[in-house]
């Protein structure tokens, strides 16, 4: 086998401040974040992502060229060579004596937008282009990474499969009609069929298409055939909902299980959630002490918290009795059959339960027309995760197995069958329990960083009047 170095030709500052032997000669490549000193000696602090720490170097300033000492200030990017020794000063273990210094790329100290610290995340998010470079981001992106391989080893694990579900779809799982159209006809000189509307049989697809709100539908087909599988991927909503926790595009976790009940459900989100957050605590801790030094004291011991507690599993109804008792002022008033807002859940969750609640059996008029429904007629066999500081995290259900059942309720909700009979094909042809649930990544994300705006917790947010970068 070849013999590759994947490193760059470099040693990355995390293995320098974890491994590194006094007195080796080192290579470090990275940006620079601070730079202090004065004539007779010069440190640069300098911070290659592989963690929030930087590598402190130490320069002669007698040594080296005047301008290119000048030119290395912070944001500009450098390859320094030199030796590894036990740190004089305090805050870091090792530090390294610079022999050698090469100036990659320059960032003009007029210009560069992060020449000082302390940036407000309002300013730092028109920046997105630059914003990875700064220690918040940098510790948010490392833990989103961690959280995304940790989603994937927990369903591997478990012999879960890896279902990629289409992006462009014809249906509308959540029956919300919040979709972005996707079409190449020329939207100045639309084709028009006899009744005057659009004529979609001349668009790309011969059909009316939108990018997808869910995978769950071909998550389902999926289940009915590899027996557990799970989606990982971006969807897209286009609420016009301007909110701490909403996103236009965002990625969602979607397992289905063939042969779950509800119970069942429940029981693999709670285990899955908490595997996530101990994976969080085991791997991320650096990153995770900083956010809470940061933004967010009680981080860890939320994160921990979550951990040690079960979850409360209340029936919705239960639910509405406890708001309504609760001699707590809503902005919107409470009675059966109201959609809970977040002002809602989280009473529940921070203010009478102080823990996370799995709230179950929801009045079938506000949830999807896909839920198994309850004998009652009246309730469907919904659960949602709700969360500390978050409310939703986790929307899910059983799912509606019997083909006149489901038919009707397509029927009643005035869902065109006509999209849907490659959905309905699987309660034809052998049909079996079955149940899932989609997780917000970002609101996972939320929770597991402690910061307080969905737009900081993805690379590239898109929102309302928000696709610049
Ligand atoms: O509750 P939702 O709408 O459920 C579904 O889409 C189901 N098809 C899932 C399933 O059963 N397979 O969305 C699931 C989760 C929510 O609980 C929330 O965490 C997140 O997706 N979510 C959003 N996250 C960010 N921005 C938005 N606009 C979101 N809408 C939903
Ligand atoms: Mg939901």
């Amino acid at each position: 086998m070849r013999n590759v170095n994947l490193d760059g030709g470099r040693t990355k500052v995390v293995d320098l401040l974890k491994n590194g032997q006094p007195d080796s000669v080192v290579t470090v490549k990275g940006w620079v974040r601070t730079k202090r000193g004065n004539k007779n000696v010069v440190f640069l602090a300098i911070n290659d992502g592989s963690s929030i720490n930087n590598i402190q170097v130490v320069l002669d300033p007698a040594k080296y060229d005047e301008e290119l000492l000048k030119s290395i200030s912070t944001g500009a990017c450098v390859r320094v060579v030199g030796k590894l020794v036990a740190s004089q000063g305090s805050g870091q273990s090792v530090e390294i004596q610079g022999k050698e210094v090469e100036l990659y790329g320059g960032a003009s100290p007029e210009s560069y937008p992060l020449q000082k610290k302390g940036h407000t995340l309002e300013f730092l998010r028109e920046i997105a282009h630059l914003r990875p470079r700064t220690n918040t981001f940098g510790a948010v992106l490392r833990i989103r990474h961690a959280m995304a391989f940790a989603i994937h080893k927990y369903f591997n694990d478990h012999g879960f499969y890896y279902l990629h579900t289409p992006l462009i779809t014809a249906s509308d799982c959540e029956g919300a009609g919040e979709m972005f159209n996707v079409t190449t006809l020329n939207l100045e000189e639309l084709p028009r069929n006899e009744e005057g509307k659009v004529d979609y049989t001349q668009d790309f697809f011969g059909k009316h298409c939108n990018l997808t709100v869910s995978g769950q539908l071909e998550g389902e087909l999926g289940a009915m055939a590899l027996g557990q599988i799970y989606t990982f991927g971006p969807t897209f909503r286009a609420e016009n909902s301007n909110t701490p926790r909403h996103l236009a595009e965002f990625w969602m976790i979607e397992p289905e299980v063939a042969f779950f009940e509800i119970e069942d459900n429940m029981n693999l989100a709670e285990d899955f959630l908490k595997y996530l957050i101990q994976y969080a605590l085991d791997n991320c801790m650096d990153d995770l002490q900083f956010l809470a030094k940061m933004y967010d004291g009680e981080l860890i011991d939320r994160l921990k918290f979550v951990l040690e507690n079960d979850f409360v599993r209340l029936d919705y109804t239960e639910g509405i009795e406890i708001l309504k008792n609760s001699g707590a002022k809503f902005e919107y008033p409470v009675s059966w059959g109201l959609d809970l807002q977040s002002e809602h859940e989280r009473y529940l969750v921070e203010k009478h339960f102080k823990k996370p609640v799995i709230l179950t059996n929801y009045p079938k008029e506000i949830k999807a027309f896909y839920m198994k429904q309850n004998d009652d007629g009246k309730t469907v066999r919904a659960m949602d995760v709700l969360f500390p500081k978050i409310g939703e995290i986790i929307g899910g259900s059983q799912r509606e197995e019997n083909y006149e059942k489901l038919l009707n309720r397509i029927n009643e909700l005035g869902i065109p069958d006509k999209d849907m009979w490659w959905y309905l094909d699987t309660r034809r042809f052998g049909s079996a329990p079955h149940s899932g649930f989609g997780l917000g990544f970002e609101r996972l994300l939320l929770f597991v960083t402690g910061m307080a705006n969905i737009r900081d917790v993805i690379p590239f947010p898109r929102t309302p009047n928000n696709a610049e970068f």
